[in-house]
């Protein structure tokens, strides 16, 4: 987390999410520094229309197939939509289960100032955490759909006092979801800690993508904050269709798959 934090002001920081061991293998060799487990593995995966549904038991599941296909990176893991509202000892004892069970290096969490005390509670108790303000993914009901946020000056101020609570309260990295440009630029230069962009402009310290959405298995087209990196969902999609034809026409197995 140092290491993190440290990076303020020194070059852009690369983070992806991931959701098992092949995913982190490949992440690992492309050597992306940041590996996030995201609650989005509730859509991106399991298919659910929303990250609501997703459980601690998922994302401890999730975390730990992707520790075993991590070496350098930093393994964040979301904590899910409930785990951290109810109680100061739920939180905690959630927390904790996705860094023992899950070996996450550190946990996400949706929120500003209303999460505060939570985030300091937790880096008290030895857990690094990194903050997720705009919009969040978790309050898409209450949000009405996902929307950009912090479009009119009130917004923004409260955006600007919330990055500063979390920050104040030990946040190691503040993602920011669907804001303005420039308003990213300006909650970046307020606050110590690097911040980490999805669909909130150049001005962050770094940039976060969806696996999916990076690598085009998301249906296209994508929404204007992403960049589709390649088309493997395309590519997979021709290759089953050329596997279904040559084990149709019998072309597949040929002599040299054979054991003789
Ligand atoms: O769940 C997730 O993947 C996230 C990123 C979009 C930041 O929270």
């Amino acid at each position: 987390m140092t290491r993190v934090r440290s990076h303020k002001g020194r070059g852009k920081l690369a983070c992806v999410t991931v959701y098992d061991a092949g995913m982190a293998r490949l992440l690992e060799e492309a050597d992306i520094p940041l590996a996030l487990v995201g609650d989005s593995v509730g859509m991106t995966v399991l298919g659910y229309d929303s990250t609501l549904p997703v459980t601690l038991a998922q994302m401890i599941s999730h975390t730990a197939a992707a520790r075993r296909g991590i070496r350098r990176a930093l393994l964040i893991a979301d904590m899910p939509f409930l785990t951290f509202q109810i109680s100061p000892e739920e939180t905690l004892r959630a927390a904790g289960l996705l860094l023992k069970d899950g070996g996450a290096d550190a946990v996400k969490l949706e929120g500003g100032a209303l999460r505060a005390a939570t985030i300091r509670a937790l880096v008290e108790n030895g857990i690094p955490v990194m903050a997720h303000l705009g919009l969040l993914p978790q309050r898409v009901r209450a949000m009405g759909g996902y929307k950009v946020q912090g479009r009119d000056a009130a917004a923004a101020d409260e955006l600007l006092r919330d990055a500063q609570a979390v920050s104040a309260a030990g946040a190691f990295a503040v993602v920011l979801e669907g804001i303005p440009a420039a308003l990213a630029a300006r909650l970046t230069a307020a606050i110590p800690v690097p911040t980490i962009g999805i669909g909130a402009g150049a001005g962050c310290d770094g940039q976060v993508l969806v696996w999916h959405d990076l690598l085009g298995f998301s249906p296209a087209p994508s929404p204007r904050f992403v960049k589709r990196y390649a088309e493997l969902g395309d590519a997979a999609r021709n290759a089953l269709r050329a596997f279904k034809a040559d084990v149709e026409t019998g072309a597949f197995p040929a002599p040299e798959h054979e054991y003789s």
